[in-house]
């Protein structure tokens, strides 16, 4: 067992994901890139497969940090997110796999609706189809002050409620996202690859924060980039270095704040508004890998790393790691812009 998986193994799981998640060549969008210049051969870790709910990053952070919140006996899931949030539908979902009550603070305003499908199709869709109790509440930039008011409001009410941070995002999250790197080692392995990169979306920081501690000992040669698609790349940098840090200690490991790195540029316009080089990914990806990625996570992450491939960031004989982290479900409240009659 490698030194991060024993770390990891003191952590409990609740055994919600479908693990180890796939890994896959991108054979048909490498030789596409290849075509207009140097590219890396290019390879695809399928965290949309987790599990539950269709799937994603948050289910893999999720499943050690509601084994902490089991062990306290609780009855409810307090959490929150964007209309769209996919952090939200897959809280939704472990709670109806788990038979706990969810309840979701839902922040308006953060994301200017779209299109009507918004409101109503995609995660909103599947958090009322999951049972989940929906709070719509003003977005005022306090990620989790909602949530924890709902939390306080449903305490004084008699529930047993657990507060599950926006995206996930906390040390323990982190932890548990640390153990992606212990099977893209592996996966890595069995394909006689040492990775020169591994690529994804960062907003809440705790995917990159266990990326980054789980890649410092089990894959020290890789470099994990995260692309910023919270248009906030300070904001998020501070808290991968906050979670990273708090993670390193849980595991009883070394941080380098050097490991770090939040690439700006590939947000479009604000959070939440695909630009024409998110759409560009998500068409690429449909047509060449049958991937579905998303137009606020997912699909800026693929941007962001097209843009470093096509500025020679790696050459032809490198291997890098896309991460697809999941959000397919909000691809249909943004269908005008793939699909517009
Ligand atoms: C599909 C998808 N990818 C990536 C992320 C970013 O992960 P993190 O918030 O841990 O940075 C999220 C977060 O909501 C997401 O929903």
């Amino acid at each position: 067992m490698s030194r991060l998986a024993e770390a990891l193994a003191r952590f409990e799981r609740v055994g919600l994901c479908i693990l180890p998640t796939p890994f896959e060549p991108m054979k048909r969008l490498t030789a596409h890139l290849a075509d207009a210049g140097s590219c890396p051969r290019l390879w695809v870790k399928r965290e949309d497969c987790t599990g539950p709910g269709f799937g994603g990053n948050k289910l893999r952070k999720l499943d050690y940090v509601l084994h902490a919140a089991l062990s306290q006996g609780v009855d409810t899931l307090v959490s929150g997110g964007v209309v769209q949030s996919n952090s939200q539908r897959q809280v939704a979902a472990a709670a109806a796999k788990l038979g706990l009550d969810c309840h979701l603070a839902v922040y308006h305003g953060r994301v200017a609706p779209p299109s009507p499908d918004y409101e109503l199709s995609g995660n909103a869709l599947l958090n009322r189809l999951f049972g989940a109790t929906l709070h719509d509440v003003p977005w005022d930039g306090d990620r989790n002050g909602a949530i924890r008011a709902l939390a306080e409001t449903l305490r004084a009410r008699g529930r047993k409620p657990y507060v599950v941070p926006y995206g996930v995002s906390d040390p323990l999250g982190a932890v548990a996202y640390a153990s992606t790197i212990v099977e893209i080692a592996a996966q890595c392995a069995a394909q006689g690859i040492v990775p020169k990169a591994i690529v994804h979306c960062t907003g809440s920081a705790g995917t990159q924060a266990g990326l980054v501690v789980g890649a410092r000992l089990a894959l020290p040669g890789t470099r994990i980039v995260g692309i910023d698609i919270d248009a906030e790349p300070e904001r998020v940098r501070r808290d991968v270095v906050s979670y990273g840090r708090a993670a390193a200690e849980l595991l009883g490991q070394p941080f380098d704040e050097a490991d770090v790195e939040v690439v700006a540029g590939h947000a479009g316009p604000a959070y939440g508004v695909p630009h024409a080089a998110t759409v560009e990914a998500i068409r690429l990806a449909a047509r060449l890998e049958a991937l579905v990625l998303d137009p606020v996570y997912s699909g800026k992450g693929l941007a962001g790393l097209l843009a470093l491939i096509r500025a020679e960031r790696w050459s032809a004989d490198d291997d890098v790691v896309f991460i697809h982290t999941g959000g397919a479900p909000a691809l249909f409240a943004y269908r005008h812009l793939f699909d517009p009659h």
